[in-house]
C-alpha cells in the first residue's frame, strides 16, 4: 500500500511544456550523451526485430533504428501526443512501425522480437499493472531474445533495483548483467 502511495501517475497525453521542451532538446543534441552512450553500447547484429516499448517522442529509437538497417523496429506508444513526435522524427525510414496503443491491445504474434528496450519506462506503469506487462513482454519476445532495461532510482520517481528483479523473477526472467550508475540509474539485461 505505501508503494501505491507513493506511485506518480503522469499524463502522457498532455506533458507539460518543460517536458516537451527537455525532449526537444535532447532530440536536437542527438541524445545528448545519455541515450546514444547506452543505445550504442546494446550489441546489434544489424537484422534484428526490435520492440521499444513506451517511445516515448523517439529520443532512443532514432539511434536504435539507424544500428538496424537489414532488421524492423517496431515503437509502441500509448499517448497520442508523443506518436505525433515519433512518426514526425522516424516516419521516413521504411523499416519502422508504430503502435499507439497497450500492449494487452495488440496483436502482435508471440515470439516475434530480438531484443525488447525498456526505457524508462516500467516505473512510470501503476505497480499494479507491472507484472501484466512484463507477462505480455515476454510472450512477443523470441526464446532467444533479450530484454533490456534501464530505469530511474530516484526516490521520487523510480524503482528500486530490488523491485525490478523481482518483477523479472516473478516472469522466470533471468538477469544476465546489470549496472547500477552512481546518478541512480539501474540497468539489466534479461532472458
Ligand atoms: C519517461 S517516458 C520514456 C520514453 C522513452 N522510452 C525515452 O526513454 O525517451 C515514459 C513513456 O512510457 C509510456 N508509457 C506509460 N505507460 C505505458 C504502458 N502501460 N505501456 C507502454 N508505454 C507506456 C509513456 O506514454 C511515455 O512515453
Amino acid at each position: 500500500m505505501k508503494d501505491l502511495e507513493k506511485f506518480k501517475e503522469i499524463d502522457f497525453n498532455k506533458p507539460s511544456f518543460l517536458f516537451k521542451l527537455s525532449d526537444s532538446l535532447v532530440y536536437l543534441f542527438g541524445g545528448a550523451g545519455f541515450y546514444n552512450k547506452y543505445i550504442e553500447s546494446i550489441p546489434l547484429t544489424g537484422s534484428e526485430s526490435i520492440l521499444d516499448f513506451g517511445s516515448g517522442g523517439g529520443n532512443a529509437a532514432k539511434i536504435l533504428i539507424t544500428r538496424i538497417p537489414d532488421g524492423h523496429l517496431t515503437c509502441l506508444e500509448p499517448s497520442t501526443c508523443w506518436i505525433k513526435r515519433l512518426k514526425k522524427r522516424l516516419g521516413t525510414f521504411e523499416n519502422v512501425t508504430f503502435i499507439n496503443d497497450y500492449i494487452e491491445n495488440t496483436d502482435i504474434p508471440d515470439n516475434s522480437f530480438d531484443v525488447i528496450l525498456i526505457h524508462h519506462v516500467l516505473h512510470d506503469i501503476h505497480p499494479d499493472n507491472r507484472v501484466g506487462v512484463l507477462i505480455n513482454l515476454s510472450k512477443v519476445l523470441k526464446p532467444d531474445g533479450r530484454i533490456y532495461i534501464r530505469e530511474p532510482m530516484k526516490k521520487s520517481h523510480g524503482m528500486t533495483y530490488e523491485e525490478i528483479r523481482q518483477l523479472f523473477k516473478d516472469v522466470d526472467r533471468n538477469e544476465h548483467e546489470f549496472s547500477i550508475k552512481t546518478n541512480k540509474e539501474y540497468s539489466g539485461i534479461y532472458s
